[in-house]
């Protein structure tokens, strides 16, 4: 039995969304609010991070290292998470041009209101960033011991918190007649990873369906691949181990850029909700949902679940006016 810190409060509500349903006529759409974690930690990265903040307490760890985007919602969620539990942390951010924000907003404002000590990097030693940050965790030995958790803390203790998600779920749709369809943004992998495994263990009480935020359905395959091969050295897998269904039709234009036609589902999906989605992950993912629902890909199935990732403070570091004026004169 692998432990956790308790940073989120699960479990998470399960949310029937009966006038988006109405709306897009397709299945009935439920809503998983991971959103609901937390305010600071909320979204889906806190259910990761409660492992990996137990396993850097037990190696006896003082500091917890990460990377991300300028805006990521896993480094907001690591440096609070650090900050509650009395712990340092260090931020490698990637920036076009590795230099601070202009104008810190959304999650890099809470990157500096946390306290975390942050290092701004560009795209081309971001992808370097694993090694940045073992060099780093070796400089700052032996005053401090430190905790590196990989981007998006998708890895075998990323994809437990996620398993255990899965698990939450299944349980709060025991009974229906049919499995739901689980509809997520993809991207690091570790959320997808564990619904997979929680599906398994669970009879396939549900079919994990991802849709990817910016990366091929190839390159979403190659890191479920790489926790997978993890995980196996930690433990076996289950044997009736199902791929998950995943999609890269939505990635318009690709991680972080949005589209009107995006955002303006976004705004729809809000005012049929009152939940915000914010344009990089739920933003994409519910326009994707509602674009799949439209072509009859989602036509088998009774009930869809959209697991809401969280992520609100993006919708406070992106320029709505185009949809906001738009919406505003067709009324
Ligand atoms: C709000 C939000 N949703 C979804 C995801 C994707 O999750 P994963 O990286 O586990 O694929 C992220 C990851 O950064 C996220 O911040």
């Amino acid at each position: 039995m692998i432990d956790k810190l308790p940073l989120a409060n699960l479990p998470t509500p399960l949310e029937a969304a009966d006038r988006l349903t109405r709306s897009w006529e397709g299945p009935r759409i439920w809503v998983k609010r991971d959103d609901l974690t937390g305010f600071g930690l909320s979204g889906n990265k806190v259910r990761k991070l409660e492992y990996h903040a137990a396993a850097a307490r037990a190696a006896g760890a003082t500091t917890l290292i990460t990377a991300g985007a300028a805006q990521s919602n896993h480094c907001r969620a690591t440096a609070l998470a650090a900050a509650q539990l009395g712990m340092s942390c260090h931020l490698f951010l990637r920036t076009p041009d590795g230099r601070p924000l202009a104008e810190p907003t959304g999650n890099n404002l809470l990157h500096h209101l946390s306290g975390a000590s942050l290092h701004y990097i560009k795209p081309d030693q971001y992808a370097q960033r694993d090694r940045l940050m073992e060099e780093l965790a070796g400089e700052l030995q032996p005053a401090a011991t430190a905790w590196v958790i990989p981007e998006g803390a998708s890895d075998y203790l990323g994809m437990l918190g996620f398993a255990e998600a899965g698990r939450e779920l299944a349980d709060q749709i025991e009974g229906w007649r049919k499995p739901p369809a689980v509809w997520h943004a993809s991207s690091s992998g570790g959320t997808t990873a564990g619904l997979v495994m929680a599906a398994a263990q669970t009879r396939h009480s549900f079919v994990v369906m991802g849709t990817s935020v910016g990366d091929t359905v190839e390159e979403l395959n190659e890191r479920l691949a790489a926790i997978w091969a993890e995980t196996s050295r930690h433990r076996s897998l289950p044997k009736n181990v199902l791929p998950p269904i995943l999609t890269d039709a939505y990635i318009g234009g690709g991680y972080g850029v949005v589209s009107d036609a995006e955002l303006s589902c976004q705004l729809e999906a809000t005012r049929l909700t009152g939940l915000l989605f914010d344009p990089v992950y739920t933003g994409k993912a519910i326009y994707a949902l509602r674009e799949e629902i439209r072509r009859g890909g989602l036509d088998d199935f009774d009930d869809v679940v959209f697991w809401h990732t969280g992520g609100g403070f993006g919708v406070f570091a992106h320029d709505f006016s185009a949809v906001i004026g738009r919406s505003a004169e067709e009324r």
